[in-house]
């Protein structure tokens, strides 16, 4: 029994030990580590299957909300949930997904300097974000396409987002409309956008989200078309499902020309997301123009007549600039390492945006956010508040509205308990007097 059995038990008992550890479940998609490790007697494709196989019947995955200890027990729950290829869009980065990790690792250069002896009876968490009060500066990021994880998509994001009292971000490919959204919210929620390179259809996109009373529109600017979504693609090709019994294969600017990825066109895209509904998009080629620059940034600020955001600014010097176009808010952000492979966390591009606004408009920062203490450092380097995307989609994929109001819960819990360590009663108190930032 010590031959090829033994070995290959061996071999799987080591890949559960990975799997389970939350180093595997907060780095790459399938370990691509391990599956090379395994190349010796199968192929990429079939040893990638191998492991969701293993993690399907991983008997640590939880089973209800109740179980997690940590948000990262939601990934492992939604990877055994989804198909592959949906999975695959879910955790993709770019290239070697290094920008991915490099995001949850700048966390951990930061360290908390908590005061002691402080009265921490009360704990109050909220932020004020243009006039309006959270009891929570956790924001749940834009993350398009919600039905590809469960069937409540938006709708049970929004659901869990007014359970809980956080301000949602809409993606204009979202799989419900704002209308719909803001119901389910039962208050205005923040509309992302994406203009195209059709104006009068980004145009239409930002005047409905504001008759629908969203307060901001949230402009991403960190997306070109044709991203190596490498992650995805190796997803796509393990998947052995008939995509075409749901939709087409979906429009992915980022997928064009790849092999084994076929594009089903702009117009099969837009018709499940209603944000495009009854807009001539027969001139829609792209979701993100290449010619967009700051003078379309002025014609935007123009247009908008609630708050502008930028979303994906990474440096002082394009921080600067927002300022100067009158842009009232910014997020930084590189999509969770989704965009291109920079390396650099958002974490460490934090200061010298902040240094670029000068303490003149607001700023939001995500990106490998998955713990409360992540949430307090990023406060005390002096951001207003912290988003999530993954998380939320991890929550929703495994267990619908009631998983996104987990995730919700576990992050405040978090965030509450290192308040009160650190002797911080409120938001404002989270200096930078709290944390040491080590060299990256
Ligand atoms: C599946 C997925 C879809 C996303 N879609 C959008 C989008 O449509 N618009 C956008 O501005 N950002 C989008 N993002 C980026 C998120 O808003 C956010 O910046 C990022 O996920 C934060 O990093 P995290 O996932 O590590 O928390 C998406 C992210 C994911 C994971």
């Amino acid at each position: 029994m010590d031959g090829v059995g033994g070995h290959t038990e061996a071999r799987r008992r080591f890949l559960r030990m990975l799997v389970a550890s939350p180093l595997f479940a907060g780095s790459h998609f399938f370990g691509r580590s391990v599956t090379n490790w395994l190349a010796s007697d199968a192929t990429v494709e079939s040893n990638a299957l191998a492991v969701l196989d293993m993690l399907q019947q991983s008997e640590d995955v939880i089973a209800s909300p109740d179980q997690a200890l940590d948000v990262m027990d939601f990934e492992a729950a939604a990877r055994k949930a989804l198909p592959p290829a949906h999975f695959g869009y879910l955790a993709t980065g770019v290239d070697d997904d290094g920008t991915v990790r490099a995001n949850r690792e700048g966390y951990s250069h930061i360290q908390i300097r908590p005061r002691r002896l402080v009265d921490v009876e009360k704990i109050d968490m909220s932020v004020r974000l243009f006039g309006t009060s959270w009891s929570s500066p956790i924001v749940i990021c834009p993350v398009s396409s919600q039905k590809a994880f469960h069937p409540d998509g938006e709708i049970a994001v929004a659901r869990a987002a007014r359970a809980k009292d956080h301000l949602q971000i809409l993606a204009t490919v979202a799989n419900s409309s704002i209308e719909d959204v803001t119901a389910a919210r039962g208050k205005p929620v923040w509309q992302q956008l994406y203009p195209t390179n059709v104006w009068e259809v980004g145009r239409a996109i930002v005047k409905r989200a504001e008759a629908a009373g969203s307060p901001a529109i949230v402009f991403t600017v960190d997306q070109q078309e044709g991203a190596n979504r490498e992650t995805l693609f190796r997803a796509q090709k393990a998947d052995t499902r008939e995509c075409a019994t749901c939709h087409r294969t979906s429009y992915t600017g980022y997928a064009r020309g790849r092999p084994g990825v076929t594009s089903g066109g702009f117009s099969e895209y837009a018709a499940r997301h209603p944000m495009f509904d009854g807009l001539d998009l027969s001139k829609v080629t792209q979701l993100r123009p290449s010619p967009m620059d700051w003078a379309f940034v002025k014609r935007l600020r123009d247009t908008v007549t609630v708050k502008l955001l930028i979303k994906g600014v990474v440096t002082r010097e394009d921080a600067q600039l927002a300022v100067e176009h009158g842009v009232d808010g910014l997020m930084v952000s590189n999509h969770g390492g989704r965009a291109e492979e920079t390396l650099r966390p958002t974490i460490k591009s934090l200061p010298e945006v902040l240094e670029g606004v000068a303490g003149r408009i607001p700023v939001i920062v995500d990106g490998g956010v998955r713990r409360g203490t992540d949430v307090f450092k990023a406060l005390a380097l002096g951001a207003t508040a912290v988003g999530i995307g993954r998380p939320q989609a991890w929550g929703l994929a495994a267990f619908g509205q009631p998983g996104v109001e987990a995730v919700l819960e576990m992050l405040r819990r978090e965030l509450g308990t290192i308040m009160r360590q650190s002797g911080t009663t409120s938001v404002d108190k989270i200096t930078r007097d709290y944390v040491v930032v080590r060299p990256f």
